[in-house]
């Protein structure tokens, strides 16, 4: 920093110092002599009438003498600057003296001039020296100085600067320069040849324009005087730009985050990056620089302006943030470079995907709670409570959803099932996220329900009641058990069995037989209401379920009773021989009881309800029967007139529809004594009409019987002939059938009614076997033929084949049954 001091002379100062000392010893020295020498020192610019020096002192001259010798003063070029008092003796200052202007820059200055008297004359040489007197600042040409350097300019660089100038000479004149603010620049002096100084700035530090456009110095010259004189100059310093500064980003990492699916053109962020050079040296252009593949299709970067759009489509769930570097470029090629990071947010614009991972499309019934049914994944690709998904079922459904592990649920059943109440259900799952609005998906799985063999079969009521009027034919259909099963297929397939039980010590089956597929009860034989008025027999209902549910109902029969029996006569017992006879006394009253037809009727009711009367006798008059109770009373006096034999012919005859009749003959004696009778009856053994009679009806046996043979033999013949075309027809039609035609013909029931006219033969079927859900057979029907299939499988089960028409003799048959129990 310092001051800079100049010595341009050193020894003058001391030179300076003496000058009072030197001028006394000249004077002295000139005292005598006319031309005497006197030296005086003064310095300038002193004031008017200041005094110079006592002249006549000095020169030991009188001041009478000074008046007389009308001193004055002689000057060469008439400039006066001293004046001459006489009266006293001294020299005054005249005129202001300028030492600049008298001498100029020469070091010694000095008055010369003559002291002249007359009277004698005498010449006194007198020289005032003047010497130098600060009264001069060091000045520069101009008071400001401009200069423009550029920041490029490197450390050493010199300017040169004007000098100043001090009209003062010795130390009085220019000894220094200062430089302030000393910063960036030193000052340097440089001797020319001509002894004279040249200031020079040197650059020390280099110039920053960024950071001081302007530098304002002061170059400050100075003298020695005292005090010291100075003179400065402004140098004012405008700094040229050089691209010296790169851009720099605002940030080292930008953040910006844009919602997915946002429209091209919206605005992401603006990076910016500043310059501090001026001009096209801080023009910035902006761009991406080692970006990823397929970046610069989804944001713009505008070069100008540093904002990022965006430019092409935008995923959340392809790509959650982006990161890319970014590049600021001045036109003199610096650069910056920056991260520019974006954060994409999601936006709900994504359903729930629910993929079934596996799925039985059908369960038992029996299927406990809890089961799983099916295992699904709900995928929804959103973030955060977008993709926060729930799941949930349709109503009123015995399912429930819950999740097993992220994204995992599994759809079990929440309660027992039934295929009974609901064979189907159509559960939809509906997946539905949190997003504001959610948005949700569905899936609809159809279940069905499996069977399972959890049905009874149920005939719906305890027992049937049946009628069925005696005399049936038999394999008549008295009725139908019918049972139904909620299950399904061969769950609810019916199997109707008999239970074997007894009736009056023969086995039921052989009274009635079950179809075990229609349920319809058919007689076995021809029921007597005689020999048994009602029975009850189980039913089994079985399904074909593994295992096979069954129940049972009663079934009670009842048999009506039918007009088929006669009234049977007791007494009197007939016989052909016997001449059993009733005694009448001929004394005997007006009705006097002869004696009692008693007879019975095995049926019951109406049938049973016998009356008697009388159909033939030998006198009509005599006798009469009780209508009720068949007693023979008489019915006027008898008299002699009347033959001893009477006979008697009573019919007793049932209530029934037609009604059944049976005759007696009753032979009755008429007299007084025993001898009497037995003449008179000999003749009623040997009944002369009764025996033409029979000698007639034993011929006409024997022609029926007769020809009853030849008809027999004929049929015969014809049968036997007709079934051998039948089976050759049969081996021709079914012979790539497994069926064998078989011999095997059911067993035949034929029945004797108590008429002694009723033989039917009746095919019917019988299921065998009670305790297998194998037991399908379908019927083949050739022709007519009966036929019997042999179960592949080599099951025992057989099924007779019902051979196909019920006896023709049913239509006529005057049996009526009630069809339904
Ligand atoms: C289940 O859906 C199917 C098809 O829409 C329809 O046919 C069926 O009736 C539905 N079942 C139930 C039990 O609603
Ligand atoms: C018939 O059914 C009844 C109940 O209805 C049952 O108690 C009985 O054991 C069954 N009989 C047979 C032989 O199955």
């Amino acid at each position: 920093m310092g001051l800079i001091r100049l010595k341009i002379e050193p020894s003058k100062t001391k030179w300076i110092m003496k000058w009072q000392v030197q001028c006394f010893i000249v004077s002295l020295c000139c005292l005598k002599s006319v031309f005497s020498n006197v030296r005086y020192s003064i310095p300038e610019e002193m004031t008017k009438s200041s005094f110079v020096g006592n002249f006549a002192q000095d020169l030991g001259i009188d001041i009478k003498r000074l008046v007389t010798g009308k001193a004055r003063i002689f000057t060469e070029d008439s400039r006066e600057y001293i004046e001459l008092i006489r009266d006293k003796g001294i020299l005054v200052v005249k005129e202001r003296i300028d030492r600049e202007e008298l001498c100029g820059e020469a070091s010694l200055c000095a008055i010369h001039f003559q002291i002249v008297l007359d009277n004698p004359i005498e010449f006194h040489r007198v020289t005032v020296e003047i010497i130098d007197v600060n009264d001069n600042a060091p000045v520069f040409p101009n008071n400001e100085l401009r200069l423009e350097i550029s920041e490029s300019a490197l450390p050493g660089a010199r300017f040169v600067l004007e000098s100043a100038v001090d009209p003062d000479v010795g130390v009085n004149t220019l000894q220094s320069y200062t430089l302030r603010p000393t910063d960036n620049f030193i000052l340097q002096l440089q001797s020319q040849p001509d002894s004279s100084k040249h200031v020079e700035m040197v650059l020390q530090t280099q110039l920053d324009r960024e950071k001081q456009e302007e530098i304002s110095l002061l170059l400050t010259a100075a003298d020695g005087g005292d005090p010291q004189m100075s003179g400065t100059v402004k140098i004012h310093i405008t700094v040229l730009d050089a691209n010296d500064n790169a851009p720099v980003f605002t940030q080292r990492i930008y953040k910006a985050s844009i919602a997915e699916n946002a429209i091209k053109g919206t605005l992401v962020t603006t990076v910016s990056a500043s310059d501090d050079d001026k001009g096209t040296n801080a023009h910035v252009t902006y761009s991406l620089s080692h970006i990823k593949e397929g970046l610069g299709e989804i944001f713009y970067l505008d070069p100008n302006t540093g904002e990022v759009k965006v430019s092409g489509q935008i995923d959340f769930e392809k790509t959650k943030h982006y990161q890319m570097n970014i590049q600021a470029k001045d036109d003199g090629g610096l650069i910056d470079s920056s991260k520019l990071v974006i954060e994409v947010i999601d936006i709900n614009d994504n359903s729930p995907v629910i993929s079934v991972m596996s799925f039985s499309n059908s369960v038992p019934e029996d299927t406990l709670p809890g089961t799983v049914i099916a295992v699904i994944n709900v995928h929804d690709p959103d973030a955060g409570s977008n993709g926060h998904v729930h799941c949930s079922l349709n109503e009123n459904i015995p399912f429930k959803v819950t999740s097993s592990s992220n994204r995992f649920y599994s759809l079990t059943t929440e309660s027992n099932l039934d295929r009974e109440t609901q064979p189907e259900y159509n559960i939809t799952i509906t997946a539905s996220d949190e997003g504001v609005p959610p948005l949700s998906n569905t899936l609809t799985l159809t279940l069905k329900i499996l069977d399972v063999n959890d049905n009874v079969p149920d005939f719906g009521k305890s027992s049937y009641k049946a009628h069925v009027i005696e005399n049936n034919t038999p394999g008549l259909s008295i009725c139908a058990v019918m049972a139904s099963d909620a299950d399904l297929n061969q769950n609810a397939r019916v199997t109707y069995i008999l239970e074997e039980t007894t009736v009056n010590g023969a086995p039921v089956s052989s009274y009635i037989s079950v179809n075990c597929e229609s349920g319809v009860i058919h007689a076995v034989r021809s029921l007597d209401y005689e020999q048994i008025h009602d029975f009850q027999f189980r039913v089994k209902a079985q399904d074909g379920g593994s295992p096979p549910l069954s129940s049972n109902v009663t079934i009670q029969i009842y048999i009506q009773d039918q007009n088929d029996n006669s009234p049977q006569i007791l007494y009197p017992v007939q016989s052909g021989v016997s001449l059993v006879a009733e005694m009448v006394a001929r004394s005997a009253d007006v009705g006097y009881l002869v004696t009692k037809v008693v007879a019975v009727d095995a049926d019951s009711g109406q049938n049973a309800w016998l009356s008697y009367k009388l159909l033939k006798a030998t006198d009509r008059a005599l006798f009469e029967v009780g209508s009720q109770n068949g007693e023979i009373r008489t019915s006027r006096q008898v008299s002699d007139k009347d033959a001893v034999k009477q006979r008697l012919v009573v019919v007793v005859e049932d209530n029934g529809q037609p009604s059944r009749s049976a005759t007696v003959n009753v032979n009755v004696a008429v007299a007084d004594s025993f001898p009497e009778v037995l003449s008179e009856f000999s003749d009623f053994t040997h009944d002369k009409d009764y025996n033409d009679s029979l000698t007639f009806y034993l011929v006409l046996s024997l022609a029926v019987v007769s020809f009853l043979f030849i008809v027999s033999v004929i049929v015969l013949v014809s049968v036997k002939v007709y079934r051998w075309r039948q089976s050759r027809l049969f081996y021709k039609s079914n012979g790539n059938l497994p069926v064998i035609p078989s011999a095997y013909y059911p067993p035949r029931y034929a029945d004797v009614g108590a008429t002694g006219t009723l033989q039917h033969v009746y095919n019917y079927e019988v299921c065998m076997t009670t305790d297998s859900g194998k037991s399908e057979y379908r019927y083949i029907r050739p022709v007519s033929q009966n036929l019997v299939n042999v179960d592949p499988s080599g099951s025992e089960t057989m099924r007779h084949v019902e051979k196909d028409k019920m006896p023709v003799e049913n239509t006529e048959s005057s049996v009526e049954v009630s069809s339904y129990c």
